[in-house]
Parts: structure tokens; C-alpha cells; sequence
């Protein structure tokens, strides 16, 4: 077991003239994290116009990005970091992971090129906090090295069965985490499950109806998904780090996209991955609060100004829980509503 920084040291610096790492993850909107190829010219081209329509934009380096591509698509991202004004849009990396032959020199270059635009670093394959540990110790001595003064944070991509084993570890392991997501397809591979599927259900996995003479027994189809979100969502949610859904890789079946992205939100993750530009329509409707929901959640905090007592509103009891539940619908509303005007007259904000 890995001991951890006592607690008076859980904020210093980790070097002499890095930044303070943040107490709390800045409010941010990110309802999708969209993957960017950095080494393909036209999708680079594209990048200022991107700004406008998503939340974050994640210039890749790992999976997806061939071995013969991967200085290219380190240079493509330093190039799209310094060639763009990303405004409130967040700009992120997904490196290689630590144990491959261009995790360090991804970090070595990135950093010092474009660290002071850079938020977010999203690592693959963590196992365990010493992952977190080491890129903690690494960025600090980075930022201090080249100027940063805005603190780089880490992404973890839970998909090792040893992440998983590990996850309330790797969320509480530094103040510099933002977050999780989760990666099915390295995680199915990872764990011997046996579907091909990038995300989303499989038909074999399901629960049978008890059988009634001759009637047709129907399998209820369940989510395979299920227990990891949740696991990650309470180890986040308890850290105060931020919970994702990570790739739908199947893009033909945006119906099925959508109903795991809903999944994740109604468990409490904040938002999903983009691999496609369809997905980032599907993402802003499914991680932006329902219309009509936001309006019952205002009413209740309007009922209950103080936050505490029992009223009742249209026959549901209403108390000092489902007035949080309404502020957490409500704040999300706001928060949406700062980068999504359509959406903002529609909560009447
Ligand atoms: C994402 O990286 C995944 O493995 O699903
Ligand atoms: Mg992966």
C-alpha cells in the first residue's frame, strides 16, 4: 500500500517554483471530450471552427495514432496548441502510457512547447496511484522548469482491472486529478470479457425471464457497464474529481450511443468522449440537464429557499435531499447555459 502525503503537505508544490495546486477542479463545462488525430492537416484546419461546437478539445497521441505516426502527431499538437485561441474550450492530451517507448517524450515535449495553454493531461492505462505519482512529479518539475504558472491537471483512463481494483487510490492520489473515464475496450481486453465492442451492451448478456408453460422467455438485456461506472463514480464523487464515460466506438448506432451516455449521466458522470462529430450533437443533449427537469428542480429550490423542511409539489414529497438533488440539476443548468445560448432560453435563464 502506498502511503500518502500528509496532510499539511497535500497542496505544496511538489517543486520549487511550481504553481499551488488547485483546491477544488475549476468549474468547467465538459460535456464532451473530443479527439482530435493532431497529426492529419485538415482536421487541424479545422480545430478554431471545433472550438465553437465542443466543450474540450483532446489532441490524441495514444491509441488510434499508428507507431509510425507519433512524432507527427506530437508536433501536430504542439502546432494546434500554438496556432489556436481556445477561449473557454478546454484543450487536452491523451500521451502514450507510461510503460510504452513514447509516453516520457510526449510529456517532455508537450509540456515545455505548450503547457501554458494546455488544462489537462489525459493518461491511459493507469494502474494504480504510483502512475499518478510520477507524471504529478514530472509535470511540477516541468511547470517550475519552463514558467507555467496555471497548474497542468491529470486525467486518469480507468481500464485495467488493476485500475479498477485500485481506483479510490488513484482519485485521492494527487490534488492535481480532475477526473476519470472510463475505457471500455482496453478494460474488456484487460479483464477476459469476451465482446469485441467498443462500449455499450452486448445481446448475450442479459437476465431471462422465468419460464410460464410455453410462453416466449425474454432476455432483459443488461449493462455491461454497470458496476465499473459506479465504482468510478463513487471513488470521484467521494475525491471531488469528475466522472467520465469514455469511447462509443459503434458510430452506425447513435440510438445505442446515446442510451450509454445517458446511463452514465444519470449515474453522475459530467460527460463522454466525441470520436465523431455526430456523437458531439449526441453528448450535448444527453450531458445537458432536460428542459422540463430544470424547471421542476427551480421550483423546488423555490419551495425550500433555506434548503431544509417537506413540502409537496404536484404529489411528490420534496425535502432537504431532493432540494440537493434539484441544485445539482440547476447549477448544471447555469453552467450550460454559459456556453449554449439555445439551451439557456430554454431554462429561462
Ligand atoms: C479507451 O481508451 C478504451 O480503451 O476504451
Ligand atoms: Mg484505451
Amino acid at each position: 500500500m502506498t502511503a500518502s502525503r500528509p496532510p499539511a503537505k497535500f497542496y505544496a508544490p511538489l517543486a520549487i517554483g511550481a504553481p499551488t495546486p488547485y483546491r477544488e477542479v475549476p468549474v468547467r463545462l465538459e460535456r464532451m471530450i473530443h479527439f482530435v488525430p493532431p497529426q492529419n492537416d485538415k482536421l487541424r484546419g479545422r480545430v478554431a471552427e471545433m472550438c465553437k461546437q465542443v466543450d474540450v478539445i483532446l489532441g490524441n497521441l495514444e491509441d488510434a495514432i499508428p507507431a509510425d505516426q507519433k512524432e507527427a502527431a506530437r508536433a501536430g499538437f504542439v502546432k494546434m496548441a500554438r496556432e489556436n485561441d481556445f477561449g473557454s474550450t478546454g484543450l487536452w492530451s491523451r500521451i502514450n502510457c507510461l510503460n510504452s517507448p513514447w509516453g516520457l517524450d510526449d510529456i517532455l515535449t508537450i509540456v515545455p512547447a505548450a503547457g501554458t495553454k494546455l488544462d489537462v493531461v489525459m493518461l491511459p492505462k493507469v494502474e494504480g496511484p504510483w502512475d499518478i505519482h510520477y507524471l504529478d512529479q514530472l509535470l511540477a518539475q516541468l511547470e517550475a522548469k519552463h514558467g507555467i504558472t496555471k497548474p497542468i491537471l491529470i486525467h486518469a483512463i480507468l481500464e485495467t482491472a488493476e485500475g479498477v481494483k485500485n481506483v479510490d487510490a488513484i482519485a485521492a492520489a494527487s490534488p492535481r486529478m480532475h477526473g476519470m473515464s472510463l475505457g471500455p475496450a482496453d478494460l474488456a481486453a484487460s479483464r477476459g470479457m469476451k465482446t469485441t465492442r467498443v462500449g455499450g451492451g452486448h445481446p448475450s448478456y442479459g437476465v431471462l425471464a422465468d419460464a410460464k408453460g410455453d410462453t416466449p422467455r425474454t432476455l432483459f438485456q443488461q449493462d455491461l457497464w454497470h458496476y465499473t461506472v459506479a465504482k468510478m463514480v463513487d471513488a470521484c464523487q467521494a475525491y471531488g474529481i469528475k466522472a467520465f464515460y469514455g469511447p462509443f466506438g459503434d458510430f452506425s448506432d447513435p440510438a445505442a450511443c446515446e442510451a450509454q451516455f445517458r446511463n452514465a449521466f444519470l449515474m453522475g458522470c459530467v460527460g463522454a468522449w466525441s470520436l465523431h462529430p455526430t456523437q458531439v450533437e449526441i453528448a450535448k443533449a444527453v450531458f445537458s440537464p432536460d428542459a422540463v427537469e430544470v424547471a421542476f428542480a427551480k421550483r423546488i429550490l423555490a419551495a425550500m429557499p433555506d434548503g431544509t423542511g417537506a413540502v409537496m409539489i404536484d404529489g411528490k414529497m420534496q425535502d432537504d435531499a431532493t432540494w440537493k438533488q434539484a441544485k445539482v440539476i440547476v447549477d448544471l443548468a447555469k453552467l450550460v447555459a454559459t456556453k449554449d445560448p439555445a439551451r439557456a432560453a430554454t431554462y429561462g435563464f
